[in-house]
């Protein structure tokens, strides 16, 4: 078997000038966990022209969903950003990554913390039943510069608590804090400073952050994800892997495309 298949777009959606999300048909035999990653791409001068995309979409649905940056002299986005209706992509057949649950301890609330594009391997999460077994709450916080940025996360969380199947599971369990930097909106601040001051956990309702009971995965920027990776060590919290389960596990968002 190939190690790379080709499947068709099924539909694109720019959601500004920056941003944009696709599915595509799945082969049925494409199995992973929600919260991994698969590499994709075009071919470019008769190669294959591969970056790392998180899947937006749960291991439950038929169609696989990517949510991508447009980076406007990217080798591969800039061409992505092009995609239709139609056009076939190549998808890899390793799906791979650590933002997954058995990398993390058993515990009472997960905490999903994401800035730009880093949201989406938490789009496939919060459509995981299996999740909220497991946690007695789920606090989805995205971060972004502009209020438009946020709009796909947004429809998102809507659209999973428009389903009728999903919302009789999670019930009042998905709360979800977006926020953003660069422009007035209610929910102003980094998310790190908005973690620290108590200000997500207390609009929710929920005690302060605690290794005891809280579980938390990190997808953003090398500097979000270094300042995030340095609280949670002040915090007591340790970093988890699929032999060690911790407390918390980081992936860093693709964005060099
Ligand atoms: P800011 O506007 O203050 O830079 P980007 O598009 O650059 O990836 O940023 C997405 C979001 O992540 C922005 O709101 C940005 O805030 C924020 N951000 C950037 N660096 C950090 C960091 N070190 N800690 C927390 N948030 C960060």
């Amino acid at each position: 078997m190939a190690a790379i298949d080709t499947q068709r777009v099924l539909d694109v959606h720019h959601w500004t000038d920056r941003l944009f999300s696709f599915r595509t048909t799945r082969d049925p035999g494409f199995r992973f966990e929600n919260g991994q990653f698969v590499m994709i791409g075009l071919p470019v001068d008769g190669r294959p022209l591969l970056r790392a995309y998180s899947m937006a979409s749960a291991n439950h649905e038929d169609t696989l969903e990517f949510f991508s940056i447009k980076v406007p002299d990217g080798p591969l986005t800039s061409r992505l950003a092009q995609i239709q209706e139609g056009d076939q992509i190549l998808v890899g057949h390793k799906p791979t990554g650590t933002l997954v649950q058995d990398s993390l301890l058993p515990g009472k609330r997960l905490y999903l913390i994401s800035t730009g594009t880093g949201v989406a391997p938490f789009v496939s999460i919060i459509k995981d039943p299996e999740v909220y077994d497991r946690f007695e709450a789920v606090v989805l916080v995205h971060g972004c510069r502009f209020v438009e940025d946020l709009a796909y996360g947004e429809q998102i969380v809507d659209n999973v608590l428009k389903d009728e199947i999903l919302a009789e599971i999670i019930g009042d369990k998905l709360h979800y804090y977006p926020t953003v930097t660069r422009e007035p909106y209610e929910r102003k601040g980094r998310v790190t400073d908005l973690l620290r001051s108590g200000a997500v956990s207390g609009s929710f309702g929920l005690p302060p952050l605690d290794p005891d009971a809280d579980r938390v995965m990190i997808c953003g920027g090398p500097a979000m994800l270094a300042d995030m990776v340095e609280m949670m060590k002040d915090m007591g919290f340790s970093e988890g892997s699929a032999s060690r389960p911790g407390h918390y596990v980081i992936e860093k968002a693709f964005v060099e495309r």
